[in-house]
């Protein structure tokens, strides 16, 4: 990758501050018998994380040709939705992991009732808010929540994750299982961001490198994120390490070792770079993101 964008590790901070601060004016929460519930919301949506789902959504929805800051009720709407997907991932039942984005997870400070409440309200939440938005042509808004609740739901995120518990302890999964899997947990909500991106811009012939792109750096994502339950540290992470053989869930690793995942990642890097040339126009924080995700230590 060229570096014609020296100062990309600035403008991915900024791109993810100004998805916090639009979060911040998503989540104000009137005074009501349910503060603590409000507290737990707020707590695992401020904390942050990298905020990679808005920020693709974004890069799209300007590339596409969208103008102005009408695409931040969908923005803030897919953290919530991903923010829940954590809040659920963590709890006792599914992955028991104790630290979430630096910090005690969701239920370790709240309990898991109000983790799994709080969840629920995210996700209710987050289409209320994408629902409010305004100044893009109604037909477009649907469009675009049609995709968020598919790639959430069943058959998408929520589907992914039914499938990664099924596979724990179970010697029958297979690599096709395994792909299928991050296909839906991690793969559903990034290609919801670059489809909903080119939606509310109109741009819908742009719409099939988009997914091509996402679907691409979706999987390289998972695959990072295992080789990181291996290699990193909690510290860097801000998540534990060793979730993965905890649960003992097979992961890509288990597959082909870390070496040839790593190698599979630049491969899956190459192929999002390609879908962007396709595209065509100002890609080049796309490009860009793509390779720093693949490179990340957290
Ligand atoms: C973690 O997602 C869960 C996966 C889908 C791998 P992120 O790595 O985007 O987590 P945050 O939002 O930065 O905390
Ligand atoms: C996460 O997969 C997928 C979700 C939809 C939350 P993981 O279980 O590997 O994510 P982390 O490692 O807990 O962030
Ligand atoms: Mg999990
Ligand atoms: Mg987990
Ligand atoms: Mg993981």
């Amino acid at each position: 990758l060229v570096n014609n964008m020296p100062n990309f590790e600035n403008e991915i901070k900024v791109a993810a501050q100004r998805v916090n601060r639009n979060l911040q004016k998503a989540f104000v929460c009137e005074e009501n018998g349910y503060k603590t519930l409000a507290d737990a919301m707020n707590y695992s949506l401020s904390i942050g994380g990298k905020r990679i789902r808005p920020i693709i959504l974004h890069e799209f929805y300007k590339l596409c040709g969208g103008e102005g800051e009408f695409s931040e009720n969908f923005e803030s709407a897919l953290e919530m939705i991903h923010t829940y997907s954590l809040i659920h991932d963590d709890l006792p039942c599914m992955d028991d992991d104790d630290f979430r984005r630096g910090k005690p997870s969701c239920h370790k400070i709240f309990g898991e009732d109000f983790a799994v409440l709080a969840g629920d309200a995210l996700l209710t939440e987050a289409f209320h808010y994408a629902s409010k938005t305004e100044n893009i042509n109604s037909k477009n808004v649907l469009d675009a929540i049609t995709v968020l609740a598919k790639c959430a739901g069943i058959n998408g995120m929520v589907g992914g994750q039914v499938m990664d518990i099924l596979g724990e302890k179970n010697e029958n999964v297979t690599l096709e299982t395994v792909k299928k899997t991050y296909a839906l947990k991690t793969g559903a909500l990034i290609v919801a961001a670059a489809q909903i991106g080119c939606i509310l811009a109109g741009g819908y012939d742009k719409i099939n490198y988009a997914t091509e792109y996402a679907t691409s750096v979706g999987l390289a994502f998972q695959i990072v994120d295992d080789i990181l339950d291996i290699k990193s540290t909690a510290e860097v992470l801000g998540k534990p390490i060793g979730s993965d053989e905890k649960n003992s869930k097979k992961t890509f690793v288990t597959f082909y070792g870390l070496e040839r995942c790593e190698e599979m990642v630049d491969k899956l890097t190459a192929s999002a770079l390609l879908a962007l040339d396709n595209i065509g126009g100002n890609v080049e924080f796309l490009k860009h993101l793509a390779g720093y995700l693949a490179k990340r230590n957290y």
